[in-house]
C-alpha cells in the first residue's frame, strides 16, 4: 500500500533555487523514492504568473510521487498541514553586499512566516531555512512560533560543508566521498569557521592527509567563506542548484540516520553547546538517528585558532541577533 502523502511547503517558489529545487522533491530526492508528496508553493502576487509556468512543467513531467501541487500567495494555504517548510522565499544579495546586509530588507518576511506556521502546520513540523541571512530569519521565524518545539528548526550551512568537502578532495587528490566529518561553525557568512581539524580524508586527519597547514589556515578557509560571492560575481546571480542540492541533502541529513562515525552540518537552535549562548542559530556537527530525532556533537577539541574563528562567529550572530531584537521582529 503507498504512503499517505507529506505536504512540503516552497517558499519564493518561482525563484532560482525554486525552479532547481521543486523537480528535484517531486522525483522522490527529498523524502525518499516511495515517499509521495503534495508541494504548496508560496509567492508574492507579482510571482504569481510565472509560479503558473512552473507548475505546468511540474504536471507535465508526471511524477508518480506528486499527489498535488498548490500555488498560493496566501500564508495559511502556504503552510496548513504541512511537515516540511522550506524557506527560501526572499531577496538574494548583490556583488559587494555581504548577507548580514540583507537583514533590514528580508527580516520583515520571516515574522508573519512564523505566524503562520505556529498556527497552519502539521504537528511533526520540521523547518529548514535557506533565505539569507539564514541562521538568524530562522532565530526570527522561531522566536514568531512559539509553539513549535526548537529541535524543529535548521538553517542551511550545508552547502559551505559541501563547498569544504570539494575543496578538501580536490588538495587531497582524492574522492569528494572519502571526505567526512566536516563542520561549519556558526553562521552561515563570511565569518563562519570551516573546521578543517576535525575533519578526516579516508579516515584519517585531514590536517594530516594534506599535510599543508598554511593552506587549511588560510585560503581554503577563505575560499569556502568567499565562495557565495565569488559565485555572484561570475553568474551575477547567487548560487542555486549548489543551493537546491544542498537543501535536499540538509533535509536528508535530519530524516535519514546518519552514518556510524560520521556528522553533518546543520544550524540549529543552541543550547549552549561549546559554550555559545542558547538560542542563537548555531552551525554544528549534527548526528540524526534516523526516526526524527537529532543531536549535537560534542567533546570535538579547538586549538586557539579554531577558538578565536568561534568567537568571531558567534559574536556576529550575537549582534544579527539584537539588531533583530531592535527591529522588533523577536
Ligand atoms: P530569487 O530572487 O531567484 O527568488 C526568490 C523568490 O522569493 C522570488 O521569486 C520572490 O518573488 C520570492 N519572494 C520574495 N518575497 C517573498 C515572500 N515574502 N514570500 C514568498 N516568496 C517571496 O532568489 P534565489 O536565488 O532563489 O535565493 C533565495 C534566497 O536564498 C536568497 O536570500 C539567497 O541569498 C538565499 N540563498 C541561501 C543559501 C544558503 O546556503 N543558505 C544559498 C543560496 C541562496
Ligand atoms: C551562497 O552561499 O551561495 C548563498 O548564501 C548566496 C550568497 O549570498 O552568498
Amino acid at each position: 500500500m503507498s504512503k499517505a502523502p507529506v505536504h512540503v511547503t516552497v517558499t519564493g517558489a518561482a525563484g532560482q533555487i525554486g525552479y532547481a529545487i521543486l523537480f528535484r522533491i517531486a522525483s522522490g530526492q527529498l523524502l525518499g523514492p516511495d515517499q509521495p508528496v503534495v508541494l504548496r508553493l508560496l509567492e508574492i502576487e507579482p510571482a504569481m504568473k510565472a509560479l503558473d509556468g512552473v507548475v505546468m512543467e511540474l504536471e507535465d513531467c508526471a511524477f508518480p510521487l506528486l499527489a498535488g501541487v498548490e500555488p498560493t500567495a496566501d500564508l495559511k494555504r502556504a503552510f496548513d498541514g504541512t511537515s516540511w517548510a522550506l524557506l527560501v522565499g526572499s531577496i538574494p544579495r548583490k556583488a559587494g553586499m555581504e548577507r548580514g546586509d540583507l537583514l533590514n530588507v528580508n527580516g520583515g518576511i520571516f515574522k508573519p512566516q512564523g505566524q503562520a506556521i505556529n498556527a497552519h502546520a502539521a504537528s511533526d513540523i520540521r523547518i529548514l531555512v535557506i533565505g539569507n541571512p539564514c541562521n538568524t530569519n530562522c532565530l526570527i521565524t522561531r522566536s514568531n512560533a512559539s509553539d513549535v518545539p526548537a529541535d524543529r528548526w535548521f538553517a542551511m550551512t550545508r552547502l559551505d560543508q559541501n563547498r569544504a568537502q570539494s575543496q578538501l578532495a580536490r588538495k587531497a587528490g582524492a574522492p569528494v566521498s572519502e571526505v567526512t566529518n566536516v563542520t561549519i561553525w556558526g553562521n552561515h557568512s563570511a565569518t563562519q569557521y570551516p573546521d578543517f581539524a576535525n575533519a578526516q580524508i579516508s579516515g584519517k586527519p585531514a590536517p594530516e592527509v594534506i599535510g599543508d597547514a598554511d593552506w587549511l589556515r588560510g585560503p581554503f578557509i577563505e575560499i569556502v567563506q568567499k565562495r557565495g560571492a565569488a559565485i555572484i560575481e561570475a553568474r551575477g546571480l547567487s548560487s542555486a542548484a549548489s543551493a537546491a542540492n544542498a537543501a535536499i541533502d540538509s533535509v536528508n541529513s535530519v530524516w535519514r540516520e546518519t552514518p556510524k562515525g560520521q556528522w553533518s552540518s546543520l544550524a540549529v537552535c543552541s543550547s549552549g553547546q561549546y559554550g555559545t549562548p542558547e538560542g542563537l542559530q548555531y552551525g554544528f556537527p549534527v548526528v540524526a538517528d534516523g526516526s526524527g530525532g537529532w543531536s549535537v556533537v560534542e567533546g570535538l577539541e579547538h586549538d586557539d585558532f579554531a577558538q578565536e574563528k568561534l568567537r568571531v562567529t558567534t559574536e556576529e550572530l550575537v549582534s544579527e541577533r539584537d539588531e533583530v531584537k531592535a527591529l522588533g521582529l523577536i
